[in-house]
């Protein structure tokens, strides 16, 4: 019952809240969508946590892409093997992820040490900060002990596959069964991440400035 929970139900309980939840604020509470930079509170940690944050997370998203999306056979195919695959997985994703969680260790660590930081944050400032800094944590610890723990181990055949069966809507609960403590948690923290999003700061992901890079000078004259 709770396998069938965690890995059948629970990835659409929480694509739903994903969908519906930014339907929501989009329609009804769009002008909330903000950072809601502290920058005029405290500069210098928020610099440093900020920019080791961003910088790791993104290379952490690209990592997870094709390790999750693209399936193992395709980099075979390719001439890259599991061995160097997994060499490579490994180094570069620990640097990029421990560079990611220095970062929001250190922005968390600012947000309850700093009296007034503090005051300005909402509970759900404060519950995103955390689970990051747990799903980090496990997801690097994952990538470091796996190897020890439980040689052999190949996640590209298990996880995987159950996380791309469930955007083809038949996730097989079977292929989770055997997977290591550390990554069940990992992906269970997560799935917390995913579920909060529309409901948290996070949405400012999605207001990245792109169109900046391409848009045309502003011409000031005083
Ligand atoms: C359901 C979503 C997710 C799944 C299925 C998942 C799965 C995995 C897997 C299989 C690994 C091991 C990679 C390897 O050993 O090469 C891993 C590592 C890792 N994960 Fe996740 N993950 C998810 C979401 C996240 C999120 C939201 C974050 C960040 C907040 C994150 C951060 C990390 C980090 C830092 C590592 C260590 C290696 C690296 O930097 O890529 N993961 N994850």
């Amino acid at each position: 019952m709770l396998n069938e929970f965690l890995w059948v139900v629970s990835p659409y309980l929480v694509l739903a809240s994903f969908i519906v939840g930014h339907i929501f604020r989009y329609r009804y509470d769009q002008f909330s969508v903000t950072a809601k930079s502290s920058e005029f509170i405290e500069k210098k940690q928020l610099m440093v946590g900020s920019m080791l944050f961003h910088i790791g997370i993104i290379f952490v998203v690209g990592g997870h892409f094709v390790g999750l999306i693209i399936p193992e056979s395709w980099t075979n195919a390719v001439g890259i093997s599991e061995h160097m695959y997994h060499l490579v997985a490994v180094l570069v994703g620990s640097v990029f992820g421990i560079m990611a969680f220095i970062g929001m260790f250190l922005l968390t660590f600012r947000r309850l040490g700093n009296r007034n930081v503090r005051r300005l944050s909402s509970a759900t400032d404060i519950i995103v900060n955390l689970t990051l800094v747990l799903t980090l944590i496990l997801g690097i610890l994952s990538t470091l002990l796996t190897d020890h723990m439980h040689p052999g181990f190949n996640y590209r055949e298990n996880i995987a596959v159950w996380f791309r069966q469930i955007f083809l809507l038949h996730p097989d609960m079977n292929l989770m069964t055997n997977v290591p403590l550390l990554f069940k948690l990992h992906i269970i923290s997560a799935f917390i991440i995913f579920a909060l999003f529309p409901y948290t700061r996070l949405v400012h992901a999605w207001s990245v400035p792109l169109g900046y890079v391409k848009r045309s000078y502003i011409v000031t004259r005083i």
